[in-house]
């Protein structure tokens, strides 16, 4: 098929407006696969996908249609919905030349289809704006298309009018993606081979396949290909389309989207971002991507020791599946070894957190997220630790000496909240106590307002979005783009038992707050601490100073209180169970803590 009916494009949307839906339709309508009530968002291929009903990695497929008596080759690139991967958005959208705007007319506009349609526009793609779910009773599609209209500038007359779920008029939106969006006319077929890899999974058998858009030239079965990052060769076994099973091709082409097998048996030979290039011709490499940094760090601990093997083996197997995971070992005197993980987000923590546990089949401990600071060291350069002096604080161990801090930062979001007129100004307060700073507000509509603002991103982390939902009744949307770094103040709050600090308590606080979470800390620890024969003094303290403190009195508690007179062998029996429970304590200033106190004050 020539280049100039070929078309790659995405689906664009906030999370349950139906994108899954509308792809399942369309590769029915295609014949892609054989239309039948079993097609549940056969794209979503993960469990955790199924279970959760999102989308989590980016999925393809290649769609024959025949438009005006002519045959089109659409590759639909699928995206996934959620903020914490707009990264898999990004990369997926640069091998687009459109999106197609979903929104759902019930609902309307939401943040995520704001932040979606920023993404989509600032990469100059064509857009097809549709609304679906024109069938629900309450569906407003005119609504939701002024609301398109107002926000995106696009033309009402041209908004298609679909359901997803029935199929009406879906037919309308392969049109539109056929005569609006323009197909890959950079790409050139009679240049050397450079193919681009832009997502990749592992298969047990062929090893790593990577999926690639072939920008220029052809790739077929028996070419050698090099990997420009690595340098390595590699022959091609296969090449083939998904359709969206694996099917082989005896080509693949400019302007197609396809995987192939070559034998390549890690994940880290073929990155996403990589050009391919044909053994013996050299070509410039495409621009790759920018690499995703973890903004949300936590520590992942098993629940018993022992399973330390069978953890690390579970987060091997995942990380393959997912490079934007960063690990790291961490020890811990309170809960052992385990590893200290950075990801991209929130969603994407517990997506993959819900993973491991399914994976591993066994219960984790997760640490309450933290997220990556900066400080600027003063002459950093007499300091042997030290070796530039702008350094990473990834958790409170690694805070410095703030005698030697000229500045600390903390990393920022554009937040894009979406909510009824009646909550504009509980979501205002919301906003300010969260230290954030309002930049815009504008109506939508009559009844709907859309809030722009900066906020902390460790003020984000945490709970946030609950709030924001209980706030409205669940009517408000959120989501959030990366916006650098700021200035600000930031204190270690250390936890103190009986005098002695405990460092796996502490926490690194904004100043303005050390107070407030100092006491709540110490309130939870009163609560989970066992009493002990002697009182327990918890304490909070900032730079030595204390902030806060909760006592847990003291309790006789003797075990033999009960069998006075009684026989030996039961005194005995007590005695060594009470020893048991002992082992599985941690001894800090005298006091015995079970574990179970430091997983419920460190966990989420
Ligand atoms: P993510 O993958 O998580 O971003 O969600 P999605 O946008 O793919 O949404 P999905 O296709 O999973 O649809 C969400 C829900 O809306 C499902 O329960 C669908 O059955 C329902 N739905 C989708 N399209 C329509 C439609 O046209 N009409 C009605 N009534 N329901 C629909």
């Amino acid at each position: 098929i020539p280049l100039e009916r070929t078309r790659n494009f995405s689906i664009i949307a906030h999370i349950d407006h139906g994108k899954s839906t509308l792809a399942d339709r369309l590769l029915e309508i295609t014949g892609t696969i054989s239309p039948g009530e079993g097609n549940k968002q056969v794209l979503d291929r993960l469990q955790v996908e199924q279970e959760r009903g999102i989308t989590v990695k980016a999925q393809t497929a290649s769609l024959f249609y025949t438009h005006n008596g002519e045959e089109y080759l659409l590759n639909l690139i699928d995206t996934p919905g959620h903020v914490d991967f707009s990264y898999e958005v990004s990369r997926s959208l640069q091998a687009c030349q459109g999106v197609v705007l979903l929104v759902d007319a019930n609902k309307g506009v939401q943040a995520q289809t704001v932040a979606n349609f920023f993404l989509a526009f600032t990469s100059d793609l064509a857009i097809v704006s549709v609304v679906n779910k024109i069938d629900l009773k309450n569906a407003d599609p005119d609504r939701a298309i002024a609301q398109m209209q107002r926000l995106f500038d696009c033309d009402p007359d041209k908004v298609c009018r679909i359901s997803a779920k029935l199929g009406t008029n879906v037919q309308s939106v392969l049109t539109a993606v056929i005569e609006d969006i323009p197909p890959p006319s950079q790409c050139r077929r009679d240049e050397p081979l450079r193919a681009l890899i832009f997502d990749s999974w592992f298969d047990r058998y062929k090893g790593c396949v990577p999926l690639v858009a072939v920008v220029d030239g052809q790739l077929a079965a028996g070419d050698v290909i090099v990997s420009s990052q690595s340098g390595q060769s590699y022959e091609v076994r296969e090449v083939g389309l998904l359709r969206p099973q694996e099917t082989p091709a005896t080509q693949l082409c400019a302007g197609q989207v396809g995987y192939l097998h070559a034998n390549i048996r890690t994940a880290t030979e073929a990155q996403v971002g990589d050009t391919l290039y044909l053994k013996g011709q050299s070509v410039t490499p495409l621009a790759g991507f920018r690499r995703a940094k973890p903004m949300v760090y936590a520590g992942v601990y098993p629940m018993d020791q022992s399973q330390v093997p069978n953890l690390r083996s579970a987060i091997e197997r995942l990380t393959l599946n997912d490079s934007s995971v960063s690990v790291q070992v961490e020890s811990s005197a309170a809960l052992g070894q385990g590893w200290r993980l950075g990801f991209l987000g929130l969603l994407h923590m517990d997506v993959f957190t819900q993973r491991l546990q399914q994976e591993y089949d066994s219960e984790v401990v997760v640490t309450s997220p933290s997220v990556p600071y900066k400080a600027k060291i003063f002459g950093a350069k007499n300091i042997k630790k030290y070796r530039g002096d702008e350094i990473e604080i990834n958790g409170p161990a690694q805070f410095p000496d703030v005698m030697i801090v000229s500045e600390f930062m903390e990393p920022m979001v554009m937040g894009t909240i979406i909510t009824p007129d009646a909550y504009f100004g509980a979501v205002q307060a919301l906003v300010m106590e969260r230290r954030g700073h309002q930049s815009e507000a504008t109506n939508i509509d009559n009844e709907r307002i859309m809030v722009r603002a900066t906020m902390p991103l460790s003020e984000v982390v945490v709970d946030f979005y609950d709030e924001l939902k209980s706030l409205t009744s669940g009517y408000a949307s959120f989501d959030y783009e990366d916006a650098g770094y700021e200035t600000t103040n930031l204190s270690k709050l250390v936890i103190l038992l009986n005098g002695e600090p405990v460092e796996e308590l502490s926490l690194i606080v904004h100043t303005s707050r050390a107070r407030s979470i100092g006491r709540a800390v110490c309130a939870r620890l009163a609560e989970s601490i066992p009493r002990q024969m002697f009182s327990v003094a918890i304490q909070a303290a900032v730079g030595g100073k204390i902030l806060a403190r909760a006592d847990v009195k003291a309790l006789k508690k003797d075990v033999l209180a009960k069998c006075y007179g009684g026989d030996i062998s039961r005194k005995m029996k007590l005695l060594k169970r009470q020893a048991e429970g002992k082992r599985r304590m941690k001894r800090i200033a005298n006091i015995d803590i079970p574990r179970e106190t430091f997983v419920k004050v460190l966990k989420r």
